[in-house]
């Protein structure tokens, strides 16, 4: 989904600055996105590593945070270091990305956060779900403590991204089947459609403090 935005706002005209752990997936990402981007690694599980990754990077007027990798768990089976992966990677990760990019950040910037739709449906995975409501409730802090600068979360359900499509289809096929049937649309969301929503977050100057179900009526069903 990041990359993905990226390419949305270079095709506009954007410039934009990318991260993730490892070198030759960023210079394979910049090579398809072109001039208008720059990749540095980074590891978002890290504040010295956020730190170097925003140094001296210029004014941002945006910052999108999906960049995460944790594990889930039941909360009866999951040990210690699998029940709190969450929280390490995609809470305190994104928290401190926001801190580290502050400095960059001016009065019309815009913040969008990442949580996922388990936030208000939990499925299993007690940690993970409360991870979630807990970026979303960060987003309304945040919202209130930055202002004027403007800070939104997008909380997608199941998207057919990368994530899905490294694992196995063995595993990833009866989720998908099974997450048909627990929506609204019976579909898979796609990485277009989540992007839209991130960039109308981006972009909407009448919006903060919210989070947007990209979940094809998960929640509601
Ligand atoms: N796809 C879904 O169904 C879904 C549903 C609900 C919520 N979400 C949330 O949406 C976010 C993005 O999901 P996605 O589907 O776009 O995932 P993705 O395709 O796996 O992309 C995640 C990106 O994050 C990078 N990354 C992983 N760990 C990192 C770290 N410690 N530091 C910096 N970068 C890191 C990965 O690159 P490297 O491995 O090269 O670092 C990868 O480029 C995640 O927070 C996920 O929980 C996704």
């Amino acid at each position: 989904m990041g990359f993905g935005l990226a390419q949305r706002l270079i095709d506009r005209g954007d410039r934009v600055l990318i991260g993730g752990r490892s070198e030759e997936k960023l210079q394979h990402a910049c090579a398809q996105l072109g001039e208008a981007s720059t990749g540095r690694s980074v590891d978002i599980e890290s504040r010295a590593s956020l730190a170097a990754f925003f140094s001296e990077c210029g004014p941002l007027a945006g910052l999108f945070t999906p960049g995460s990798s944790y594990q889930t768990g039941s909360f009866r089976d999951a040990d210690e270091s699998t029940a709190e992966s969450a929280f390490r990677a995609k809470f305190w990760g994104q928290y401190w990305a926001v801190h580290a990019a502050l400095p960059y950040l001016g009065e019309r910037s815009a913040v969008v956060l990442m949580s996922g739709a388990a936030s208000a449906r939990p499925l299993g995975n007690a940690a993970y779900a409360a991870c979630n409501a807990a970026i979303e409730g960060l987003t309304r802090a945040l919202a209130g403590e930055l202002a004027p600068i403007r800070v939104n979360c997008l909380s997608p359900g199941t998207i057919d991204s990368e994530l899905w499509r490294n694992r196995p289809a063995s595993i990833r096929e009866p989720v998908f089947d099974n997450w048909r049937a627990l929506t609204l649309t019976g579909e898979i969301g796609n990485v277009e459609d989540a992007v839209h929503a991130a960039l109308f977050l981006l972009d909407n100057r009448n919006m903060t403090g919210s989070t947007i179900y990209n979940d094809g009526g998960y929640t509601l069903r």
